[in-house]
């Protein structure tokens, strides 16, 4: 296909979304609305995008981080034309622009490549991707004659109660001829209940100068959901959420309850994994094939090995190795590094830390800036206590060594291979290879004690 440019409209306030961020800055699973719409439009293979922004456009700028799109500021936010018409430059001469809004996410490559393709077949001055929709309200009605072809668009708020009807709608998404769209531009109005320049009133103003104007109906309607509001938002999530859902079920995946789980769109799992439900995998997490997940687990930029078995906890930014059991309430912090037949149980906290295979952190214990060795057994209710009130130190514990139960390891402090801490031990020096360190004051009995009492 020829080369295509594209504009993207996000000046817009977003007024129906009561917020203080900018409406293309909403996230749906932590990835603002805009980066969808562009993904989309890199993807249908077009290189070069402008964006026009306006409301907090300093805001929406730092979000882009895609080296190739340009930006056009528009002072005042005068409609769809008029932001368009601040693009003027952009729009080439010779050739075609495709025009995408930055308020409708789930709008996919394939969908916009059929587009462009249809466009190009159709030799259109215009092309307008239409949909069915079963509410039509707040969307622009697409007006036909009685054979078919495309008369116009008319705005919800301008159409009458006929028009209204109408079901077939207006997705915001357009591929002009640079050159007739240049000239459109200069004749558009704002005659309307708005007082706002509307784009597509240009496929009128095209057509009855002889252009070749048509729509193509969508398949999925899906795909063109408008976020204009939290409650569209939260629809638009669903959506989303489906479609993800769908994919990760068709490639091997058991999700238990799909409606009640949450995966990113840029995690990936492997084959025979079972997610249970309440779970939500965030960020660039990646998981194994035949673990289980769940329930209700949350994971964000988490990598685990085939195997692992992640009940009811929470982890962020470490990797797990094979066959290693996380939970229930277990909470992995940054900067991880846990290896193969680990046990992690429960109301066990680790940080910036890594543990060799083997190791055993069964209960009730932090474990943070430490270096563990392999197949240490951790009693319950271990410490290494790590911060001082100024600074944080290391914990080195080797190979097989065995922390008794409520044991504090002052850090700095190393606790050489094969040796034994007594339960109930404050380690404040370090224990040589092969030795018991008791640090606790001796038991004394005293006799009778209780019947003087
Ligand atoms: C628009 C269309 C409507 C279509 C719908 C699809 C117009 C007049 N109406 O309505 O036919 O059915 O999208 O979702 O085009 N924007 C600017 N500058 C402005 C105004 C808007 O950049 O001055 C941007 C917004 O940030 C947004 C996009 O353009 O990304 C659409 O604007 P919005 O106000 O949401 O238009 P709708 O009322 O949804
Ligand atoms: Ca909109």
């Amino acid at each position: 296909m020829k080369n295509i440019k594209a504009i993207i409209l996000a000046a817009g306030e977003g007024k129906r979304m009561k917020s203080q961020k900018p409406k293309v800055l909403h996230e749906i699973f932590n990835k603002p609305m805009i980066e969808y719409v562009l993904e989309a439009a890199e993807g249908s293979g077009i290189q070069e995008i402008c964006m026009v922004v306006g409301h907090q456009a300093e805001e929406v700028k730092k979000a882009i981080t895609k080296a190739d799109v340009s930006f056009v500021l528009q002072k005042e936010q005068l409609g769809t034309g008029h932001a368009v018409m601040q693009a003027q430059h952009f729009i080439p001469a010779e050739g075609e622009v495709l025009i995408l809004c930055g308020d409708t996410p789930l709008v996919t490559a394939e969908t916009l490549q059929k587009f462009l393709q249809f466009h190009q077949d159709e030799n259109n001055d215009v092309s307008i991707l239409s949909a069915w929709v079963d509410n039509p309200a707040g969307y622009g009605h697409i007006i036909r004659d009685k054979e078919g072809s495309f008369l116009k668009n008319i705005e919800h708020k301008d159409a009458n109660a006929e028009e209204k009807l109408v079901c077939e709608i207006n997705t915001g998404i357009y591929c002009f001829q640079g050159k007739k769209l240049k000239e459109a531009l200069t004749r558009l109005t704002n005659h309307n209940q708005q007082g706002e320049y509307y784009l597509p009133d240009t496929l009128e103003i095209i057509r009855k100068d002889g252009g070749k104007v048509n729509a193509m109906i969508a398949e999925d309607a899906h795909e063109f959901l408008g976020v204009n509001s939290r409650v569209q938002l939260a629809e638009a999530t669903d959506v989303m959420k489906k479609r993800i859902n769908l994919k990760w079920m068709e490639e091997g995946v058991t999700l238990v309850d799909p409606q009640n789980t949450y995966i990113g769109p840029e995690v990936s799992i492997g084959q025979d994994t079972v997610v249970l439900p309440g779970c939500v995998l965030e960020g660039k997490t990646v998981i194994g094939e035949g673990c289980i997940i769940g329930p209700n687990s949350r994971m964000t930029n988490m990598i685990l090995s085939n195997g692992v078995k992640f009940q009811a906890s929470t982890g962020m930014d470490s990797t797990i190795g094979e066959e290693t059991t996380v939970g229930p309430y277990a909470y992995i912090r940054p900067n991880c590094v846990i290896g193969a037949h680990v046990k992690v149980g429960d109301f066990v906290e680790v940080k910036n830390s890594v543990i060799g295979n083997g190791t055993k952190i069964s209960h009730l214990t932090y474990i943070g800036d430490t270096d563990a060795g392999e197949n240490i057994n951790f009693g319950c209710g271990t410490v290494t206590v790590n911060y001082d009130g100024k600074k944080k130190f290391r914990t080195t514990i080797e190979d097989g060594a065995f922390i008794g139960c409520n044991a504090n390891l002052v850090a700095p402090v190393t606790v050489k291979k094969g040796s034994y801490i007594a339960a109930g031990s404050t380690v404040t020096k370090d224990v040589p290879e092969d030795a018991l360190a008791v640090a606790r004051s001796r038991q004394q009995n005293i006799e009778g004690w209780t019947k003087k009492h």
